[in-house]
């Protein structure tokens, strides 16, 4: 088993398989790694392994469209591309929050038409 830190979303651990997809081991385990396709194209789950990038399997092509080698030189992979044979930390750019949308008042109760 290795331990996936998830130093963004409060440090929260878990634990996976060896060789374990790390995208997939956010999801299961709520790490909040943002993502839109799982498959390489979008770019969305870009992240920075902190530390243990040495546990990380090869850089694909499909990342090479995302990240520079000065990304990789700096622990930057794409989560739904890279598997993990140790343990690692992993932090990533919050997603912005949509703003919080304001409903106007209602008007009445309903009750008068
Ligand atoms: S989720 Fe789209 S590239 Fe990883």
């Amino acid at each position: 088993m290795v331990t996936v830190t998830f130093v963004t979303n409060d440090n929260k651990s878990a634990q996976a398989p060896a060789h374990s997809n790390l995208l997939r081991v956010s999801l299961r385990e709520k790490g909040g790694i943002p993502f839109k396709c799982g498959g390489g194209l979008c770019g969305t789950c870009k992240c920075r392994i902190e530390s243990g990038l040495e546990n990380t399997d090869a850089i694909k092509d499909k990342e090479r469209k995302h990240l520079t080698e000065a990304d990789f030189a700096n622990g930057y992979r794409m989560a739904c591309q890279t598997f993990v044979n140790g343990d690692v930390s992993v932090s990533w750019q919050p997603r912005p929050r949509p703003a919080p949308r304001v409903l106007p008042p209602t008007a009445g109760s309903g009750s008068e038409a």
